[in-house]
């Protein structure tokens, strides 16, 4: 297609520089969940330091009832569906849910435990991981046979 090569070069640069730049969009898809600006987690979802953190939080905290990575198992999971990017649930629910659990269930208040930050650490994290979930299920549907983790 391309006879130049300096051209062709180009090329491959240019598709290079694509998918840089789509990496480098990619936490901004992540932040459109939830009313940006007025729920007080901006400063945590869509970074990756604060999604590291929360894994680590989660792992300690969560994981014995919500399983690896909050994907459910005796307990709910929190990654799709209503949890899941553009799902019912705002960041300010989930962080509300983990501060103030759910009365006379085995969800207890983390709202002592944790610090605000570290709750919107977690928040992070779920919102990150809900992210990797719904590629991986829309690349399952592209191709049935893909091997995927998730
Ligand atoms: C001792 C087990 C246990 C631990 C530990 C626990 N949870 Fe839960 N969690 C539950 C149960 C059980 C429910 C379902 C409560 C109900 O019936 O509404 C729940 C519900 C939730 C919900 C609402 C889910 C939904 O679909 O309505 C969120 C969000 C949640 N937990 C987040 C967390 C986070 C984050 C942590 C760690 C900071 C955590 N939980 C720790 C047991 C636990």
């Amino acid at each position: 297609m391309f006879t130049n090569p300096a051209i062709r070069r180009f090329g491959a640069v240019g598709i290079l520089a694509a998918a840089v730049i789509l990496a480098a969009a990619w936490p901004i898809g992540v932040q459109a969940f939830g009313p940006a600006g007025e729920d007080g987690g901006d400063a945590y979802i869509g970074h990756p330091e604060a999604e590291r953190a929360g894994e680590e939080l989660f792992g300690r905290n969560c994981q014995q009832c919500h399983n690896t990575r909050g994907h459910g198992g005796k307990c709910p999971q929190l990654v799709r569906g209503a949890w899941g990017p553009g799902g019912a649930n705002s960041d300010r629910f989930l962080f509300e849910t983990i501060a103030n659990g759910r009365p006379n269930t085995q969800m207890g208040a983390f709202g002592k435990a944790l610090s605000a930050p570290e709750i919107w650490q977690i928040v992070a994290f779920l919102r990150a991981e809900a992210s990797r979930v719904a590629a991986a299920d829309r690349q399952r549907k592209a191709d049935p046979e893909a091997d995927l983790w998730y």
